[in-house]
């Protein structure tokens, strides 16, 4: 019997032990034992056996968590690290070499930028970036040694979404490994491999969690090239633990029901604020406005939790804002149950020039709200009420 991809985040689940426990169990070991000296040697010689040696390179806990990542992305394979930059870097570090070239959108996660930009040239790995509202210009990039396409969809902070699947027939054409970081829509919203995708990787810190508590990441997709990252995250050891992956598994079973909540309030709220006099623009991405409002409607399920908007004043408004709130909570994560505002150009790109700021989409009034899993009308007079500050 066929299950829909609701069920199956809930009930995929490791082989019940004697203790006939309900919930998943947790192996919280660092290793696993051998009945003779011939039955670990065999583990050894082969590491394409499945069989559990030590947790830096599987775990029945960890393994649970991906096998749910990997059917809900659609993909065949999957692995998990520590955190989603570990996921990002172990993805770049196995697939390009030096001499390679890689393209990603422009309008990426912060650290992400740092490693294509500060550590991936000290290998001799160049980059190329794109302006993700101008996708025709992707083309024009390619090179005999382009390897890898790299971008976020929707972006954060941006916003900014992408057609996959015109992506992905461009890579095809190219051979280009194209790789999508589907951390702000998650599996519930957005499965890239459907498009053509051919790793989906993520933050699961963020709304896989949901709830604030632990790192983590994942990335999936076809198994030969799942095995070349698994035996690098092996050797290399930026492995996931057991017990963030006992969390993060228990957190799935509820993904889809939360990632419906986080869009119908985040959008409750899009709509209220859109002529609010304080703001000069709202930006969501099922907002008819939404410069690639067809595209998100095509391959997104619903718009996700997060929505930005622009203060008209500017820097200080944004501080004044943020000093206004009353229940949101200051903070740099997403994907909580707890909204949560942040005030890039006052925090995180505080260092950056207004040009720079603007070349990574960051604007001087630019609010994101990860929109919380509280009553809609709650999250919606708090913001009301410290935007009549701003
Ligand atoms: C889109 C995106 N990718 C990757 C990351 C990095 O994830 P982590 O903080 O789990 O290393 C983040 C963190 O905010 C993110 O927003």
């Amino acid at each position: 019997m066929s299950q829909h991809p609701e069920t199956k985040a809930i009930r995929l689940q490791t082989q019940q032990t004697g203790q006939k426990e309900h919930a998943t169990p947790m192996f919280l070991t660092s290793s696993f034992t051998y009945d003779s000296a011939e039955e670990m040697g065999e583990a050894f010689a082969d590491d394409t056996l499945d069989v559990n040696i030590y947790s830096r390179f599987s775990n029945p806990t960890v393994d649970e968590f991906i096998d749910k990542v990997a059917v809900l992305e659609g993909a065949e394979a999957g692995v998990a690290t520590g955190t989603g930059m570990a996921a990002i870097f172990s993805t770049f570090m196995t697939f390009l070499s030096k001499g390679d070239h890689i393209i990603s959108a422009s309008a990426i996660f912060g650290s992400t930028h740092t490693i294509l930009t500060k550590y991936l040239p000290k290998w001799g790995i160049e980059f190329s970036y794109f302006d993700m509202n101008k996708p025709d210009s992707i083309a024009a990039l390619i090179k005999p040694n382009t390897k890898l396409l790299y971008v976020e969809t929707p972006s954060n902070p941006g916003l900014d979404i992408i057609d996959i699947q015109a992506v992905s027939d461009l890579c095809k054409k190219h051979s280009i490994l194209f790789v999508v970081d589907n951390c702000f829509a998650t599996p519930a919203v957005q499965q890239p491999i459907k498009y053509g995708a051919d790793i989906v990787l993520h933050s699961a810190t963020k709304f896989i969690d949901g709830q604030g508590r632990v790192l983590g990441g994942v990335v999936v997709g076809k198994k030969d090239l799942i095995k070349q990252l698994y035996l690098f995250i092996r050797n290399t050891g930026p492995s996931m633990s057991p017990f963030n992956a006992w969390v993060l598994t228990k957190s799935l079973e509820t993904l889809f029901v939360r990632m419906e909540k986080h869009a119908s309030n985040a959008m409750h709220l899009a709509k209220a604020l859109q002529n609010n006099s304080k703001l000069s623009w709202v930006k969501y991405p099922l907002l008819p406005d939404h410069p690639q409002y067809e595209i998100a409607k095509k391959q997104m399920a619903n718009g996700g939790g997060i929505l930005t908007f622009e203060l008209k004043g500017g820097v200080e408004g944004g501080r004044k804002f943020l000093n206004a709130l009353k229940m949101l909570s200051m903070t740099n994560n997403l994907g909580d149950t707890r909204s949560i505002a942040s005030h890039p150009a006052s925090t995180t790109h505080s260092k950056l020039t207004d040009e720079e700021r603007t070349a990574v989409g960051i604007t001087p009034g630019l609010i994101r709200i990860s929109v919380g899993l509280e009553h809609p009308d709650d999250i919606l007079s708090d913001i009301v009420q410290a935007l009549e500050k701003s």
